[in-house]
């Protein structure tokens, strides 16, 4: 009879500490935010179709090649990273996948104010401009051109990203990725001027921060860190869950591997928990 109460007394101290003061001390360090918002609910609703055809003509009128590259159309960056790192600070993304990787509403908003989309307005403004330059219409109605634009993006994406491919494309021009020998696109030097500071390399993160840490901070990382000069990307859920997905493969590779040993563990405790009683009840009868 000791026995169970001192078992209970474990139980409820164990108890306690698990879904009481661990929570707790969780809740002080990390600070609860509200969940990611893949809707952009921020930023107008993009109203328009668009059309395609009218699209690829009008992203070649807008400019967007003077700083991009569109490689799946046979369209290479207009400069070499070393020249667009000292251009712009930080290498312009090609645009080839970003009809799929970035939720539209994001894209509308971002080619016509894009310091406002990416949440950065904190530190551009008229005397510090973003080298994104916005776009200012072609001379008809803007909200169909930027919707005629995004519609052909959408149309040459391809349907199936790899996880890779939305890292390199979406995270690649500022992050180094060491265990992956990925390396940041741009130069380390104009980055960090650009950035106000280097960004970090992103091989340990989902250790250190956890993936529930990084779906809100990449959905906004101002959530996180008020202030931060890291844009929000703008991905949409399934691009954002990929690499998410492969940032825990190239830090956490051992993830499944641990996780499959934990019941293996507890069955090893809960059997020999059985054979010490078992063996203890008969050393006591012997006893008596
Ligand atoms: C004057 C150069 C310039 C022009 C013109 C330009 N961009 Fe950009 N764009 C950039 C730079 C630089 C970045 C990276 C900014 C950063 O990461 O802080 C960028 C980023 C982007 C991104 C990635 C945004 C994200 O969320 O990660 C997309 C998509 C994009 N541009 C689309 C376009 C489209 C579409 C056009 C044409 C309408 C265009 N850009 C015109 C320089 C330009
Ligand atoms: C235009 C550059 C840029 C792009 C693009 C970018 N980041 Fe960052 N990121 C930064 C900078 C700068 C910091 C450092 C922020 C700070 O300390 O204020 C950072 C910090 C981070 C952190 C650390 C957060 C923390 O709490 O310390 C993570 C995680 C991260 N980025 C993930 C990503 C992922 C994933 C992507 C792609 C989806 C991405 N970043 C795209 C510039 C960028």
């Amino acid at each position: 009879m000791r026995e169970i109460k001192i078992l209970f007394v474990v139980i409820f101290f164990t108890a306690v500490v698990y879904w009481g003061v661990e929570p707790f001390a969780h809740s002080q360090m990390h600070p609860h935010v509200a969940p990611a918002d893949f809707k952009f609910s921020d930023l107008p609703r993009k109203t328009r179709q668009g059309d395609s055809t009218l699209g690829a003509t009008q992203f070649m009128d807008a400019g967007c090649i003077g700083c991009h590259g569109l490689k799946s159309q046979g369209m290479e960056a207009p400069m070499d990273a070393v020249t667009a790192s000292e251009t712009f600070g930080v290498v312009p993304p090609d645009l080839s996948t970003a009809g799929v990787l970035y939720d539209e509403n994001f894209l509308a908003e971002l080619i016509k104010n894009p310091t406002h989309a990416l949440k950065v307005e904190h530190k551009f403004n008229e005397t510090k401009l973003h080298p994104m330059t916005p776009f200012y219409g072609l001379g008809g109605d803007i909200e169909e051109e930027v919707a005629n634009i995004i519609a052909y993006l959408q149309s040459i994406a391809p349907t199936d990203v790899s996880k890779e491919i939305v890292y390199e494309d979406a995270c690649q021009r500022c992050h180094d990725l060491k265990y992956a020998n990925r390396y940041s696109a741009s130069e380390d030097e104009p980055l960090a001027k650009y950035m106000g500071t280097t960004p970090p390399d992103l091989s340990m993160m989902i250790r250190a921060k956890g993936a529930e840490y990084l779906e809100t901070f990449i959905n906004n990382p101002q959530k996180h860190l008020p202030g931060t000069s890291m844009p929000r990307v703008g991905l949409t859920q399934d691009s954002q869950e990929k690499v998410i997905s492969y940032l825990e493969e190239v830090g956490d590779r051992k993830k499944a591997e641990r996780e499959a040993l934990g019941p293996k563990v507890l069955g090893f405790m809960i059997i020999f928990t059985i054979l010490a009683y078992l063996w203890k009840i008969k050393i006591w009868r012997e006893v008596h």
